[in-house]
């Protein structure tokens, strides 16, 4: 999962960085992101399992914590212009993303906040630090998806 969510990371740098004029490209830096999304997702969800557990591998949510705080650098190469549901290829971000771009910027902004945070409680192993702030995290997550994704 770790190896995946790097080569996904590293789709999405080579996809945003080579494609500035979208138009065709467009389906393929939503793409990007998607799979970006879903290993954050899947990262997160790897951490609630393991907080669950009665004896949580600290390891893996470390390095989930990790992937996810590195996510909420990269986030804000994902948006570029022409991305959106105008380009005709199936997104769930909404326009919104773009004509209330301070808000989301806001948005990314307290998510990133968070994350960093969640990155530095999970890099001292000390679940007590850990479990608050995974719910300040998915809050943010939370924020952004109920002004900005459309539901699914
Ligand atoms: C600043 C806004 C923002 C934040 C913060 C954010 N997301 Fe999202 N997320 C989106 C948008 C927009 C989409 C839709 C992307 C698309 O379809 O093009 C999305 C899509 C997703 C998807 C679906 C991916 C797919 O398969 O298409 C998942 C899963 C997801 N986000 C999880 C998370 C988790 C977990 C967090 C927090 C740890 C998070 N997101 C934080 C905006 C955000």
């Amino acid at each position: 999962m770790k190896a995946g969510w790097v080569g996904a990371a590293a789709a999405l740098a080579v996809t945003l960085t080579a494609g500035v004029a979208l138009g065709q490209g467009a389906a393929d830096v939503i793409k990007a992101r998607q799979q970006g999304y879903k290993a954050q997702g899947a990262a997160f969800k790897t951490i609630n399992d393991e907080l669950k557990k009665k004896d949580p591998n600290i390891g893996a949510i470390r390095s989930s914590a990790k992937a996810i705080a590195e996510t909420a650098t990269t986030q804000y190469r994902w948006f570029p212009r022409g991305s959106g549901p105008e380009s005709g290829a199936k997104t769930a971000a909404k326009a919104e993303i773009w004509t209330d771009a301070a808000g989301f910027a806001a948005a990314q902004k307290a998510f990133q906040a968070e994350a960093q945070k969640l990155g530095q409680a999970a890099a001292s192993g000390d679940l007590k630090a850990i479990r608050p702030q995974v719910g300040a995290t998915g809050k943010t997550c939370a924020g952004c998806h109920n002004k900005y994704r459309v539901k699914t």
